[in-house]
């Protein structure tokens, strides 16, 4: 999905659907770090979350797909791009801001999820706020089936069936079948099925993993709209 589909990342997760998780998300900065004018986004994809981010922040937007960075590029040409891992990225700057969205849920293994903190706690700048927003926890975790997708004024269209299978007892990860349907302008269709592995840890996990990045959990000011659909953890350095 993040390689050869990822000219179609837009069609299946258009940015208009990231609008109100974005307003959120300027609130709380507004809220917790006024003066805040940077931002790092680890695993940013497409850009799509961060289009909405990049008119009032100067974003650096690092993924490990080059592919989905040059979505994003094409999207934000004023932002840096950097290709990277999530768990290894060292940049030289630090950040007023540092923000992994969904993109986190492609860790599957304590170790990784802390290598991803740590590369979260290295480029905080003193006083920053980190905004951490996993899909899901052990605990919200609900198997079952989505949909969506949109069409281009071009002719093209996107479509997906997601398909998340029930968390096996005493495992971390869960394996999610996307189903997904391209079509071109001149009708010809294209269908991929695409297995996607993720990561999912008991919140008590992620705290003791925070913790041991150098970072502490504090709470949100402002009630989150979205609670239920993604799970947020704000935080900064002790
Ligand atoms: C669902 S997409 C992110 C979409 C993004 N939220 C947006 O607004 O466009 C998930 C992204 O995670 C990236 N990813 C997965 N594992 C990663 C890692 N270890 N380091 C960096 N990026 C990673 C994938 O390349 C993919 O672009």
């Amino acid at each position: 999905m993040y390689a050869d589909l990822a000219p179609w990342f837009g069609l299946l997760s258009p940015p208009e659907e990231y609008e109100d998780e974005a307003d959120h998300l300027l609130a709380l900065i507004h809220r917790l770090a006024p003066g805040a004018r940077t931002l790092l986004e680890l695993g940013a994809g497409a850009g799509s979350l961060a289009s909405h981010l990049a008119p009032h922040l100067a974003c650096t937007l690092t993924d490990r797909s080059p592919d989905m960075l040059a979505v994003s590029r094409a999207r934000i040409p004023a932002a840096r791009h950097e290709v990277a891992d999530m768990r290894t990225l060292r940049l030289p700057g630090r950040f007023d801001v540092v923000l992994v969205h969904d993109a986190i849920g492609y860790l599957t293994t304590e170790a990784d999820l802390a290598a991803a903190l740590a590369t979260v706690a290295h480029h905080l700048a003193p006083g920053g706020l980190a905004l951490l927003i996993p899909d899901e926890t052990a605990e919200t975790h609900r198997a079952g089936t989505d949909h969506g997708g949109a069409d281009a004024p071009d002719g093209r269209g996107a479509r997906y069936l997601e398909w998340s299978h029930p968390l096996r007892p005493g495992a971390t990860t869960a394996d999610v079948d996307y189903v997904i349907v391209t079509r071109e302008a001149d009708g010809t269709t294209r269908t991929v099925h695409d297995r996607h592995v993720v990561g999912v840890f008991p919140e008590a996990t992620w705290r003791r993993l925070i913790g041991a990045a150098g970072l502490r959990v504090v709470p949100a000011p402002i009630p989150d709209p979205l609670a239920g659909e993604h799970v947020l953890l704000v935080a900064r350095r002790r």
